[in-house]
């Protein structure tokens, strides 16, 4: 329902939820904007909002424009804001330059005008540009964890409209002087990046078709100096697993805002009358330290009804232990293997299907190879599921190798914008999942094989980045956004019909890792590499966004495969345990000790996984440059598992004292240090190592903290902490 475009006034909504608050004004004379994102205002009144109003400097700016500290969920050039302009498009050159009035807001589906506050809340506004004939339906909620999104629908009421980009803001205070985010490389995903936030844009696009292993992720703007626990620090991401973009904006007369959309190749969306449009949604994070940020991301994540349960299945994946090498004699005996230690779900890895020996073929002929598997998968399920595991399979449903059934049949399947195919890489191309026929292909296999097994959990991958992503019968027309809904399509068809089905996410390591494949799959793979040092570090940003058990986090062999570096069983283990537990290792490779200290590992971990799979994430403060502390707490503090990493060999004799955040500052704790295996300290550990008696309280573990021992580098402690009574 909407009313008369004059019949609007100005709204004043103040929604508040969970420590932060969201201030929005919408009149008729423009989009709405947010005055206020961040620390919770307390409850306010029309005249406490109004005082809130900000200053625009006359001098430098037109009349109505967006001062410093409030912006328009879109920028619009129109009322004098120089920076990037939210929608870009035209209808051959005309209609680009767009300029909305309100007419309708509402909130939980009800009318609003004038002051209104609520707690979490959605605000539905509409917004029209008669001119340019274009209709914007704009979402702005704020959820209960605190977490902000917004998504846009735009409607074209006129003839053809080009659009070339859309994308929402929202603002932040000048007090956010610095930018952290995230670059990365196969094998090195989430690199963090800190910088000042200076005039001009720092603009991260991604174009590879996939999320990316070098995407932003979450891009912050933080007060000066801001840790994981102090300094005000608003964060945002883009959830689309395909082409798109997160910017950090700074103009010169003050105004700060953070922003993303969906990135748009040339041509690729134009509207017909009719038409519309929609965003992915920009979820913005605000909190004082980094914790806080990533927390409302978590809580988020863990309240969907279809969150996984924090009873994670211990998971063993065949990759690093058997490559393409497929002999079912050999894997059914690591099943057993497996089963021996306790692992709980088996995965079978690239391999399986068609004429796939090695890289360069069999990829889009998922049929099980009868080379390799003369009675199909049978035997291999059935050993596995005598054992009482889970059964995984890996697919790479977007993909094709030229050298395959499905490529020779239907070669104009495979992407291409130019009359000669895109480069490939890894020896494979990239499938058109929007073409209908193609689609239903692959979901017709997939189907099959998934009904045939009975499969419990598929890793779907995604290893190459598209490059000329076009539809061959269209003239290279771009799909990039075709391709990234029919993805989707294909994952929402998969749980429809298998609704007790898992799925991991996984694109060369970590590089479909975004809230758009998070709501159709159940965890991601972190990175291809498992080397414990290099972990500590993906698995410390990469929990920027996701909860530990969302994170499929594995042992690897001694040696890694990845790096070469050797490393100690307990410093695989205690570095893995924070995460979705898993192995990914030869277990026939492994001498009877290390299955043994193996098998601890996992006991372990399934004691724990309730507290790991569901407790507040703790990062920092460091004790000392060397050694990274963190932890998980349970909700109502009544116990925590901390770890602290020695990353390299401490420059102090003395180690310092870790402090324990997040406990009951008025309970008393007693304290367990976790011994498994090969952890030898080879120094004097302090008295409360060995002392089981003495109880501290919350207050003085969080402001004192606990002597460490000193650690050998490249090894992690563990403590337990219990409250007592
Ligand atoms: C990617 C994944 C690996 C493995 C291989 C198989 O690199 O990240 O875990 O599944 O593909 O080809």
């Amino acid at each position: 329902m909407s009313t008369p475009l004059e019949s609007v006034p100005a709204s004043v909504i103040h929604l508040r939820s969970a420590g932060c608050s969201l201030l929005v004004l919408v009149d008729r004379t423009g989009l709405p904007r947010v005055r206020h994102w961040g620390a919770d205002l307390g409850p306010q009144s029309a005249a406490g909002a109004a005082g809130l109003d900000v200053i625009s400097d006359p001098h430098s700016r037109l009349p109505g424009e967006m001062p410093a500290g409030e912006v328009a969920v879109i920028t619009d050039p129109t009322t004098g804001w120089f920076g990037r302009a939210g929608l870009k498009g035209s209808r051959h050159g005309r209609s680009w330059s767009t300029s909305f009035r309100t007419t309708s807001v509402e909130l939980n589906e009800h009318p609003v005008t004038g002051f209104t506050e609520a707690g979490a809340g959605t605000l539905g506004v509409e917004a029209v540009d008669e001119e340019a004939a274009l209709t914007l339906h704009l979402v702005i909620e704020l959820l209960e964890s605190g977490l902000v999104r917004l998504r846009a629908t735009l409607t074209n009421d006129g003839t053809e409209f080009e659009l070339g980009e859309l994308s929402l803001n929202v603002p932040v205070p000048s007090q956010a002087t610095e930018i952290l985010d995230f670059g990365g490389r196969w094998g090195m995903e989430r690199q963090a990046q800190r910088h000042e936030f200076t005039v001009g844009t720092h603009l991260r696009e991604g174009r590879r078709g996939r999320t990316g292993l070098d995407a932003a992720t979450v891009v912050h703007a933080l007060e000066p100096g801001a840790t994981f626990c102090t300094g005000e620090a608003w964060g945002i991401h883009v959830a689309w697993s395909g082409n798109h973009r997160h910017f950090a904006e700074h103009d010169s007369a003050g105004v700060r805002l953070l922003g993303g959309g969906e990135l748009l190749l040339p041509g690729e969306l134009r509207l017909a009358t009719g038409q519309c449009y929609t965003t992915p949604w920009l979820y913005a994070s605000y909190g004082v330290g980094l914790d806080a940020v990533a927390h409302r991301f978590h809580n988020y994540l863990r309240n969907r009804p279809h969150h996984v349960s924090s009873d994670r299945p211990v998971t063993l994946n065949v990759w690093e232990a058997v490559y393409f090498d497929h002999d079912p004699d050999r894997l059914i005996a690591l099943a057993d293997r497996a089963a021996e230690v306790g692992i709980e779900r088996f995965v079978l890895d690239d391999g399986w299907f068609g004429a796939r020996r090695d890289s360069r073929a069999g990829l889009g002929d998922w049929t099980v190879s009868p080379d390799v598997w003369p009675d199909g998968l049978h035997p291999l399920v059935k050993a596995v599921r005598s054992h009482g595991m889970q059964f995984g399979l890996w697919f790479e449903p977007e993909m094709v190798n030229l050298d395959s059934d499905l490529a020779r049949a239907h070669p104009d399947w495979i992407m291409a914008a130019r009359s000669v195919l895109p480069r490939e890489q890894r020896s494979q191309h990239v499938l058109n999942l929007s073409i209908p026929e193609c689609f239903s292909t692959v979901h017709d296999q997939l189907v099959a094989v998934i009904a045939e097994y009975e499969i419990d959990y598929l890793k779907w991958d995604h290893n190459r980045d598209h490059l000329e992503a076009g539809l061959q019968s269209a003239g290279g027309a771009p799909v990039e956004h075709a391709q990234t809904l029919a993805a989707y399509r294909l994952l929402d068809e998969l749980k429809e019909r298998f609704p007790a089905l898992e799925i991991e996410s996984c694109a060369a390591g970590g590089g479909r890792i975004d809230l758009g494949i998070l709501e159709r799959t159940d965890r991601v793979w972190v990175s291809d590499c498992i080397d414990p040092l290099e972990r500590q570090r993906l698995m410390r940003w990469t929990g920027q966004l996701l909860p530990p058990e969302l994170m499929g986090s594995h042992i690897g062999s001694p040696r890694s495969h990845t790096t070469g570096r050797t490393h100690d069983l307990s410093f695989r283990a205690a570095t893995a345990l924070f995460g979705h537990y898993g192995v990914e290792w030869d277990l026939d490779a492994a001498t009877p000790e290390q299955l043994r200290e193996l098998a601890d590992w996992i006991a372990l971990y399934k004691q724990h996984r309730g507290l790991i799979n569901r407790g507040t994430v703790l990062r920092g403060p460091d004790p000392a440059d060397d050694l990274w502390l963190h932890g998980v707490v349970a909700a109502d503090r009544s116990e925590a598992l901390y770890a602290v990493a020695a990353m390299a060999w401490g420059a102090a004799s003395t180690p310092p004292r870790a402090r324990l955040r997040g406990l009951d500052a008025t309970r008393g704790y007693r304290l367990e240090p976790v011994h498994i295996g090969d952890a030898d300290l080879g120094f004097a550990p302090p008295r409360w190592w060995d002392d089981r008696t003495a109880v501290v309280t919350g207050a003085a573990l969080e402001s004192v903290g606990v002597q460490l021992p000193n650690q050998p580098p490249e090894h992690s402690i563990l403590i337990h902490v219990t409250a007592v009574g």
